[in-house]
Formats: structure tokens, C-alpha cells, sequence
């Protein structure tokens, strides 16, 4: 980070401290404080995290930022603060809402996503695009995951941000997340720096399912190994804890692998099972997938599955797998 850059992050390190504090030690934080704990995050995590509460006041953030003389200027350009465009006027952007802070590749801190406790919408509300917050560029949690990324050549992607930490409260800590849905290019060639194989566990309801087979395609066209794990039905990574405990989560997490290929075809089965023209797209979308599966013992595996689930000759699905070195993607 240049010097410029630094300025906007210490706005950061500076407020994430203060909106702790008031979470842990003050009156103002109590209501949040219990919303926390109710949801079955510990103390030491909030800590760990430096999550806090941001008052619900229009001038909050403002005159502390300015009392300890930083530019209002400045605090406007890293996005904690808001302006009014008719007079010029600055005017707290996160008042009343949880403060998750999102840490940079380096793990200094460049942004946060805040929750409402109070139904006031949107639910989260993200820090803007600044010049040291740009989504296409960042990996939330990567600077914590790193190390285990690398150990277990794997990463876990997942949806929410209150996911990923209550992930880290079981000692699972590949786990990293997007900022929204959008998977970047960036994204794609951060992530095969890191490793070989990408697992996405997303919510157990539609919106997640549609993001699990449109991401996983273009993670597995990007050249990684992709496998799901998949939530029950209307349940995310954090509901699933609470309900199941670590234990039954870390060995979901250990035996539950599908391969994205495996996923799909199970997914298309129903649709392609009623319909010939579907059966052939589908068919034909799966050995398509299926060329960039580089390694051989899993995809005589896959095509085993395919061949099965849709009752068609392995033969028939290998001969249209096109060749990986006459049809490059
Ligand atoms: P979810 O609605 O599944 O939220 O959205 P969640 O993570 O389970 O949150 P809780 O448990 O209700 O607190 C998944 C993700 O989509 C993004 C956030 O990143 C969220 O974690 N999102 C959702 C937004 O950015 N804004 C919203 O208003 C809602
Ligand atoms: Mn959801
Ligand atoms: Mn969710
Ligand atoms: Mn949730
Ligand atoms: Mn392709």
C-alpha cells in the first residue's frame, strides 16, 4: 500500500478499534452485544475479528474522525462516511449496524460489510468502491486462510460473511468468501496461485444453488478442480452449526465432496429425464464440462456416473468429450 493508500486504512484500523470498543464496553453496544451472542458468536471471536457496533447517530463517525484530526476529505474517499451532494455536508454512511471489518490480502483493513439488526434495509450494506476497496480484487478472510489454503491445497468458498466466521469458530480455516456473487478474472487467477481445488458451499436455497452452477463452471473452465458440498434445503453454513454442532459440520465438510461434473449431473437429471431435447443439451453440456477435468481417474469416474445416472454407453460419452489437446477452451 502507497502512502495515500495508508491514510484511508488507518481511518480504518482507527474506527474499526472504536466500534469494538463500543460493542464490548459500553451501553450503546449492548443491544448488538446480545444479537451477537444469541446468534452463537463468542466473545473471542468478536474479538478476534474486531467486529463492532457503529451508534446510531448521524455525526458519530464524523466528529470522532474529526476530533483526532483526520480529513473528513479522506474519511469520504475510504467510504465510512457520506456526503451530501446538495451542500456538501458529511453524514455517518453505517449508523446502527454491525460492523464486520474486511481485511486485505495484506490483512490491514479496507473495508466492512454491515448488518441491520433492526429489519432497516439494505440487510448488509457494503463499504463502496474506493481505491484500496475494489470487490474484483478481493478475497474476504484470504489473509487469515492462506496458511491452511496452502497446507490442504484446497479453498472453501462460501456466501455470507457471518458464515465464514462462524465457520472459523470450528477450526475449519480454508474458508474464505466473495464480495457478493461476482467471480472476477482476478478472482480466477488469484485463486489457481493458491491451489489446485475450490469447494463451494453455498446457502441451501435457490439463489445459492444458482450461484453454485454458474460459479463452479467458471471455476472449473478457469482450470480448478471444483466440488460442492450442499447445505439442506433452506440452511447456510452458519444455521447448519448452529443446529448440528462442529463436529457434525467438520465431518460434513471432510465426506460430503461432489465433484461440480457429479453435482450437475444430478441436478439436470429430473429436467432431462422428461424432456429429449433437455436430455441432449444437458448430455451434452456435461461432456462438454468434462474436458477440462485434467485428471484421468476422476474422469473415467464422472463419466462412470453420468453413464449410469442417464443410462446412456460410457463408450457414447468418451468418444464426445472433445480431445484436451485438439480442442483447447
Ligand atoms: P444472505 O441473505 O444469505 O445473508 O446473503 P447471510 O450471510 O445468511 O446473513 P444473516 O445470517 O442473515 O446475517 C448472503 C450474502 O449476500 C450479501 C452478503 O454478502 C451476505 O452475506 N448480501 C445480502 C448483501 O451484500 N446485501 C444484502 O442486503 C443481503
Ligand atoms: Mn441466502
Ligand atoms: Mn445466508
Ligand atoms: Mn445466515
Ligand atoms: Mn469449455
Amino acid at each position: 500500500a502507497n502512502d495515500s493508500e495508508m491514510q484511508l486504512i488507518r481511518i480504518h484500523e482507527y474506527m474499526t478499534d472504536l466500534y469494538h470498543h463500543i460493542l464490548m464496553h459500553t451501553k450503546e453496544g449492548e443491544g448488538a452485544l446480545k444479537y451477537l451472542e444469541d446468534r452463537g458468536f463468542s466473545g473471542d471471536i468478536i474479538r478476534r475479528e474486531k467486529i463492532g457496533i457503529a451508534p446510531d447517530m448521524r455525526d458519530f463517525t464524523k466528529n470522532a474522525l474529526s476530533d483526532k484530526g483526520f480529513s473528513l476529505e479522506l474519511a469520504f474517499q475510504a467510504g465510512v462516511i457520506s456526503r451530501n451532494e446538495e451542500n456538501f455536508s458529511y453524514y455517518d454512511r453505517f449508523s446502527g449496524r454491525i460492523m464486520i471489518p474486511i481485511r486485505n490480502h495484506q490483512g490491514y483493513i479496507v473495508g466492512y460489510t454491515a448488518r441491520s439488526m433492526d429489519g432497516r434495509e439494505p440487510k448488509y450494506l457494503n463499504t463502496p468502491e474506493t481505491s484500496i476497496f475494489q470487490k474484483r480484487r478481493l478475497l474476504y478472510n484470504l489473509s487469515d486462510a492462506r496458511k491452511d489454503i496452502r497446507k490442504q491445497d484446497e479453498v472453501i468458498l462460501m456466501e455470507g460473511h457471518l458464515d465464514i466466521i462462524k465457520v472459523k469458530m470450528t477450526d475449519v480455516n480454508n474458508v474464505i468468501g466473495l464480495m457478493g456473487t461476482a467471480l472476477s478474472e482476478q478472482h480466477i487467477q488469484m485463486l489457481n496461485r493458491l491451489a489446485s481445488n475450490v469447494t463451494l458451499m453455498f446457502d441451501g436455497d435457490q439463489a445459492g444453488q444458482a450461484a453454485q452452477l454458474s460459479l463452479g463452471a467458471d471455476l472449473l473452465e478457469g482450470g480448478l478442480n471444483v466440488f460442492i458440498i450442499s447445505m439442506p434445503k433452506g440452511m447456510d453454513p452458519d444455521e447448519y452449526i448452529e443446529k448440528y454442532g462442529a463436529e457434525t459440520f467438520r465431518d460434513l465438510v471432510k465426506n460430503e465432496k461432489r465433484h461440480y461434473i457429479h453435482f450437475k449431473a444430478e441436478h439436470l437429471l429430473e429436467e432431462s429425464m422428461n424432456n429429449d431435447m433437455a436430455f441432449s443439451n444437458n448430455l451434452k453440456m456435461l461432456t462438454d464440462h468434462l474436458r477440462h477435468v485434467k485428471d484421468q481417474v476422476i474422469r473415467e469416474r464422472l463419466i462412470q456416473h453420468i453413464s449410469e445416472l442417464y443410462k446412456v454407453d460410457r463408450k457414447s460419452i468418451e468418444q464426445n468429450v472433445p480431445d484436451q489437446a485438439a480442442a483447447p477452451s
